[in-house]
């Protein structure tokens, strides 16, 4: 019989009040039913939120160097179950085996970086204009945060969000996305073995259009965090513009991959078929784009197709595996249909374009691993997010020509250059727009411990990971201490300051 899962609220794991499931299927075989989970509704939100105040009142108390240290244990947790979340990973969302290893250990490393940081979390003392009073800032924590994640990274997007939200004193109400509510369900029973006050998480599961709304309206979650389309993010951002509401986002890309003339081949070939490739082409940071200088053209196209044309499809479970399939098949009819978009606007399929079938791949939602070649700036194929993986290519004949083009789309996550001429690493690591950008590396492979984000549509100006997700989620407060017994007034008693005896 298939599992019922439950939310997380109030301190217990519970049914929902809707008493409404829906079916986790694994993507690589659509018969192999992982549970079901709660679609839950507005009223088990209203009763996470008031759990998470209780939560808040006491978590806030504790001291940053202690939650520090419960986090320390989830990232012991983490590790000694790294292998057991990565096979369940992959069974809920189909990437392959290495990179769901992957996913667990990003976890990791941020719940080790979290729990340093409880014991810095630092304020700042600066010199006061005036003798005889002290002026400091430090941190406190802000209240509850809603954290809204996506299917694609199930373990390491959501620490990015709970771990430096929780270290900073704040409780948290998480809705995963639907298609990776297992992976969810496990990081919360770590969270609760290493310590964690039950009312500091809460696990509220079901439709982003129900449960995501409810969070993001409701008035006592001051704090949103939202990783996914830029569609929703701009409804989200509405919300929260109207009700003054802190909110991070993390959005779409159209990542490319500029390769110059002078560039080693080899190593740009392997970068393209990670960056490309690797996660089924579902990453925000994928190489969606391959910008490449005319006179490699020809010679990196036919080596990209070579081996693309040979990558092993399969499910993720089995090692030899080197593309898993898509996470449903609304997504697979999306890249249908953008393949058909390419088509039509006059791009080469060179490779793939189809379905991919035989040796059981009809059982869970596989596509070939797609190039599209004659590619040219503003077609659609070249400007949208098609979150799949399909490659388009498109021919340059200078660097400016591929920073143009890699500037020339709505949005600004990831790019990268190979190059062996360090002038022209040095201009792209200034002119590419984009948050992050890389030198002979494909636009994949952030680390946990330095800022991740996007200009322009990816983003709205906030960073996760690294030191700087930490002022999202704490409040900066400024004290100044006069010890003068006078009063001294700022900005008018400052020339008496100067003793000019
Ligand atoms: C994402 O693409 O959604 O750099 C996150 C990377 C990963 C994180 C990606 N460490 O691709």
């Amino acid at each position: 019989m298939t599992e019922n899962f439950t939310n997380f609220i109030a301190g217990a794991w519970v049914a929902p009040r809707t008493g409404a499931y829906f079916e986790n299927r694994n993507p690589a075989d659509a018969g192999d039913v992982i549970g079901c989970f709660p679609r839950s509704g507005p009223e088990d939100v209203a009763r996470a939120i008031e759990s998470a105040q209780r939560g808040f009142a006491r978590w806030s108390q504790t001291p940053a160097p202690v939650r520090g240290e419960v986090l320390h244990r989830v990232g012991d947790l983490l590790t000694q179950r790294k292998e057991e979340i990565a096979r369940a990973m992959t069974r809920e969302m189909g990437k392959v085996l290495a990179e769901t290893r992957g996913d667990v250990q990003e976890g990791i490393d941020t719940a080790h970086y979290a729990h340093t940081e409880g014991r810095r979390l630092f304020g700042r003392t600066v010199p006061s204009e005036l003798r005889h009073k002290w002026a400091m800032s430090f941190r406190r924590p802000i209240g509850l945060a809603g954290l809204i994640t996506p299917f694609n990274f199930p373990l390491a997007i959501p620490t990015w969000k709970m771990f430096p939200a929780l270290l900073c004193g704040n409780a948290v109400i998480f809705k995963p996305a639907e298609d990776v509510p297992h992976t969810a369900h496990l990081l919360v029973e770590i969270l609760l073995e290493a310590g964690l006050p039950p009312e500091a998480v809460q696990l509220v599961h079901g439709e982003g259009s129900v449960v995501g709304k409810a969070m993001v309206e409701h008035p006592a979650i001051t704090v949103i965090s939202f990783t996914g389309s830029t569609e929703t993010g701009a409804i989200i951002g509405a919300t929260c513009g109207r009700m003054h509401k802190r909110l991070s986002l993390e959005m779409g890309g159209k990542n490319a991959m500029l390769v110059m003339d002078d560039a080693d081949l080899d190593l740009a070939l392997d970068g393209v078929l990670w960056g490309a490739f690797g996660t089924t082409g579902q990453r925000c940071t994928a190489t969606s784009r391959l910008v490449v200088h005319e006179k490699v053209h020809d010679r990196l196209l036919k080596m990209i197709c070579d081996r693309a044309e040979r990558l092993r499809l399969g499910p993720g479970l089995d090692e030899k595996t080197e593309v898993g399939p898509l996470i449903n098949e609304e997504a697979r009819k999306k890249v249908e249909y953008y393949v058909g978009v390419g088509r039509d606007e006059g791009a080469a399929v060179l490779i793939g374009g189809e379905r991919a079938t035989g040796q059981g791949l009809e059982r869970g939602w596989f596509y070939q691993p797609t190039v599209l070649g004659g590619v040219r700036a503003g077609m659609r194929v070249e400007q949208e997010e098609i979150f799949g993986p399909v490659l388009s290519v498109i021919k340059v004949g200078s660097l400016d020509e591929a920073i143009r083009i890699n500037n020339g789309v709505k949005y600004g996550l990831s790019s990268s250059l190979y190059t062996r001429d360090v002038n022209a690493a040095f201009r792209a690591m200034h002119e590419l727009d984009t948050g992050i950008t890389y030198v002979n590396a494909p636009t994949i492979g952030a680390e946990a411990h330095l800022p991740f984000g996007g200009v322009k549509q990816t983003g709205n100006g906030h960073r996760e990971g690294g030191w700087e997700v930490y002022d999202f989620y704490s409040e900066t407060k400024v004290v100044y201490v006069d010890f003068s017994g006078k009063l001294q007034r700022a900005q008018i008693d400052t020339e008496a300051q100067i003793d000019t005896e």
